[in-house]
């Protein structure tokens, strides 16, 4: 971190351009204000907001990286504000603050993300096998609860949807569910107790197959959920063998066959 500007204090202070607009349209406003060692995006943000724009439109809730509400793009890039250090970034040059542009932007630095909850609505739900045992238990391999647990992490802050270029360059909104719902459709698939088959619904109506595993989800996610390589590409393989494998296509037209005969 460093700036030029000194403030009254003895302090320093730094220039931010944040995005100030509604649907219809908008553009960047420049605010200088003082900062001071610790603080980080959001608490610039806040700043901002009580000392010069009381009507500035930011959403946040936990101020602590868990809620995932606070998500916006800091010099282009995704990030949690609360979780964007002002020591990470060169503060000699004005910081950008931007609403995360794959989605509709409601104002300022809010934006609409309910698409996400339609499409959670949309993936077949957990399906658990009967209890193992009569009290109602289930009896599980820790290998398998293990397998699962890092996508439970999520905590739904979008920020992969928002750097995907499927949904942020091409609008592939109807066509395909995004990174964050592959993350959920591989924990309910991978789940040992569920019995659900979700491989057609993933090829067709949630189209997996426009994910050309570029790994950029990966690298914004703040709970460090290895996305591509533990839940997108595990299904994409359960697809491939479910309707490309010609060894599988093979038996199950033969079982279809002894099956009728
Ligand atoms: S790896 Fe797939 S889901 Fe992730 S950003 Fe790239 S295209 Fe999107
Ligand atoms: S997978 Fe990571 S980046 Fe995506 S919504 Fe969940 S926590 Fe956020
Ligand atoms: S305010 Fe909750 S994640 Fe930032």
């Amino acid at each position: 971190m460093a700036s030029d500007l000194q403030a009254p204090g003895g302090g320093s202070k730094a220039t931010f351009k944040v995005w100030r607009g509604d649907a219809s349209g908008g553009q960047l406003v420049p605010y200088t204000t003082e900062v001071s060692e610790g603080m980080v995006v959001l608490d610039a943000i806040h700043q901002i907001q009580a000392e010069q724009a009381n009507d500035l439109a930011v959403r946040w809730n936990c101020k602590a990286g868990k809620c995932g509400s606070c998500s916006a793009e800091v010099n282009g890039k995704p990030k949690l504000m609360c979780m964007a250090r002002l020591s990470d970034l060169e503060l000699d040059e004005p910081v950008t603050v931007e609403p995360m542009r794959a989605f509709p932007p409601v104002r300022d630095l809010v934006t609409d993300v309910s698409w996400n909850f339609r499409v959670k609505k949309t993936i077949t739900p957990f399906a658990p096998r009967k209890p193992d045992a009569p009290d109602g238990t289930w009896r599980m391999a820790q290998s398998d609860v293990d397998r699962v647990q890092e996508f439970r992490k999520c905590i739904e802050c979008f920020l992969c949807q928002d750097v995907c270029h499927v949904l942020r360059d091409h609008q592939m909104q109807e066509e395909f569910i995004g990174p964050r719902f592959l993350v959920y459709a591989a924990a309910l698939e991978m789940h040992p107790l569920d019995t659900a088959d979700r491989t057609e619904e993933l090829r067709q109506a949630h189209g997996i197959g426009y994910c050309n595993i570029t790994k950029c989800c990966t690298k914004v996610c703040p709970e460090n959920i290895t996305i591509t390589d533990n839940a997108i590409i595990p299904l994409k393989e359960r697809v491939v063998d479910k309707f490309y494998d010609p060894l599988a296509r093979l038996f199950k037209i033969y079982s279809r066959r002894t099956r009728s005969e």
